[in-house]
């Protein structure tokens, strides 16, 4: 997300301090290190301006949400508006600023019960594909913070980033049990939380891809990929 710098962004984002996550000692493994009780811990990544995890927090309220991005402007963003909510905000909900390459400091292998990918950047050059969201490094990484029966959902506009991540997958040998590339004409889109993305392209006519994977087992190690 291309964002011109927000004025007075270090203190804005240091009177938010008590909504983020500081990187934690030793990796969080249960709701029980920043929201004092049970549950699930669910993370969205690259959370952008906060629409869809200030949504899901209120829709889902004994689910324990993170959400991360690792732009500061843009957090900001996300966690003023969590303060802004209107019915006050919502206090399963936290933020991380920081980039997903970090995640394994962040989370204990088998501690995430669902991870969401919201139209991630596509860095369409092929030179960059190491860096999207859903190459085979970063499906690993998601592969060891969830536990077994988690799930990656995932969202986009670009229909160039969900074929690389269906390879992806399969080169991985991961299965979705879900693929569409018009979610908003699907029975699962009810109850949807839109980004702020999916509202601009869905108000421009332009088709949601989405797909869905559970964990069933640990994958294969890694070998020359
Ligand atoms: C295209 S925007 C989408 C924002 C939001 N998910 C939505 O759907 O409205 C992608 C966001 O992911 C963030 N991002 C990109 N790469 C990231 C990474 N490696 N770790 C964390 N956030 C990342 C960007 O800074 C940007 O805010």
């Amino acid at each position: 997300m291309r964002m011109r710098k927000k004025k007075n962004g270090a203190s804005r984002l240091a009177a938010c301090a008590h909504l983020l996550c500081e990187k934690p000692e030793t990796p969080i493994a249960s709701a029980e290190a920043d929201f004092h009780r049970p549950g699930e811990l669910h993370l969205e990544v690259g959370c952008g301006k906060g629409g869809f995890a200030c949504g899901m927090a209120k829709a889902w309220p004994d689910v324990n949400f993170y959400a991360m991005e690792r732009v500061n402007d843009v957090m900001v963003l996300a966690a003023e508006r969590a303060e802004r909510e209107k019915d006050g905000r919502p206090d399963n909900l936290r933020f991380i600023l920081g980039g997903a390459a970090d995640l394994g400091a962040y989370f204990a292998k088998s501690s995430l019960s669902r991870i969401y990918l919201n139209f991630s950047d596509p860095w369409p050059k092929k030179g960059y594909a190491k860096r999207r969201l859903t190459h085979r490094g970063f499906l690993r990484l998601y592969w060891s913070l969830l536990r077994e029966g988690g799930e990656l959902w995932l969202k986009t506009d670009n229909t160039g980033l969900f074929d690389f991540t269906l390879e992806e997958m399969e080169a991985l040998g991961l299965a979705p049990y879900f693929v569409t590339r018009d979610f908003h004409a699907t029975p699962e889109a009810e109850g949807n939380v839109m980004t702020e993305y999916e509202t601009n392209f869905s108000s421009q006519g332009i088709p949601i891809c989405s797909l869905r994977v559970k964990k069933q087992g640990e994958l294969p190690p890694e070998e020359k990929e």
